[in-house]
């Protein structure tokens, strides 16, 4: 697999290089060199072969990079991080962050893919996840709490996302309860929490991000709601990957710990500044019902009030969407 990193590092530029040249740079054979390509091709990766030229990737790209983010973080977030792992190719940045919890890894551990081959969104949905296009970032946590605790901690999370966002140039993002990142009505980011262990006591908090950057259209294909990507907003102004994640974690790490001590209340104001659902006409789709009303914000806890025609009510899971008067 390092192997591989280091083919695509030098594919990175997207000019031709021959198979001799690649070999001599990585110290394998020519036959090593096209073997190895053949496997990422395999995997989703496409790139062109023109004899007499040698090997391309379509376009250039910036790969993400361990040493890149981390000197792009700040020197607060960098004593806050454990282990920052960066992988070509991986089911799921989540589900690898919680084999690593498994084996022990500490709260800051992070994982980001160029690639996921089954990247999970909420409610049971994929994520699609094509290669190097988008940032697929998982961050652990070990909460005091318990998972009880906790209902508030996606909405933190998302609100860190935005906030980072807005260091980027992007400020007509909204939110979308629990934690959708949308541009009008249109989906940049998503933010699904995987928690293990005790409802009232130590647990381990996944926090998987993702967000488009780059989306190409034959990737898109597969995604079944509108979506936007960060190229669009900027007027194709193409934003690091790396900084990003580094923004993204400038912002996550220092807003999980005000939560961890005081819950919700600090981000209370923030957050109605950014729901996009308050004062709305919302349905909200629970397992087995379809709930309508008003939006009216949220509690404490993170649950979603609505005035429905029989009063006040929270909900602390569901789907919403915003009706279009007729
Ligand atoms: C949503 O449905 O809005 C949540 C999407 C979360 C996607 C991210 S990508 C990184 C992490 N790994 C996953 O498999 N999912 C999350």
């Amino acid at each position: 697999m390092q192997l591989r990193k280091h083919l695509l590092k030098q594919l990175s530029d997207g000019e031709f290089h021959s198979g001799e040249a690649l070999g001599e740079a990585l110290g394998v054979t020519r036959m090593a060199v096209w073997k190895h390509l053949k496997a990422l091709r395999e995997t989703g990766i496409s790139f062109e072969v023109v004899r007499g030229k040698g090997y391309r990737l379509p376009a250039p790209v910036e790969l993400l990079d361990e040493q890149c983010i981390l000197s792009a973080v700040t020197a607060e977030t960098r004593a806050r991080l454990g282990p920052v792992e960066v992988l070509l190719e991986v089911d799921s940045t989540n589900n690898r962050l919680r084999e690593q919890t498994l084996k022990g890894a500490p709260s800051g551990a992070v994982c980001v893919a160029e690639q996921q081959t089954a990247g999970r969104g909420r409610q049971g949905r994929t994520w699609v996840s094509p290669f190097a296009e988008n940032l697929y970032l998982s961050l652990l946590w070990h909460s005091r709490s318990g998972a009880m605790a906790l209902g508030g901690l996606s909405l933190v999370a998302g609100l860190a996302v935005l906030n980072s966002l807005q260091e980027f140039g992007i400020h007509q993002a909204g939110l979308k309860w629990p934690n959708d990142i949308l541009v009008n009505g249109a989906k940049l980011a998503g933010i699904l929490i995987d928690v293990t262990g005790e409802s009232s006591g130590p647990c381990a908090v996944i926090i998987g991000i993702g967000l488009n950057v780059r989306m190409s259209h034959p990737a898109s294909g597969g995604i079944d709601q509108s979506w936007v990507d960060l190229h669009s907003l900027t007027g194709a102004v193409d934003i690091s990957r790396n900084r990003l994640a580094a923004g993204v974690l400038d912002k996550l790490l220092p807003a999980i710990e005000l939560f961890e001590s005081h819950g919700m209340r600090p981000f209370m104001d923030e957050w109605r500044q950014h729901d996009i659902v308050h004062g709305c006409q919302i349905e909200l789709q629970l397992p087995n019902e379809v709930i309508t009303g008003k939006g009216c914000g949220i509690d404490p806890a993170g649950a979603l009030l609505v005035e429905t025609s029989t009063g006040r009510r929270r909900f602390a899971c569901g789907e919403v969407s915003i009706r279009v008067a007729s």
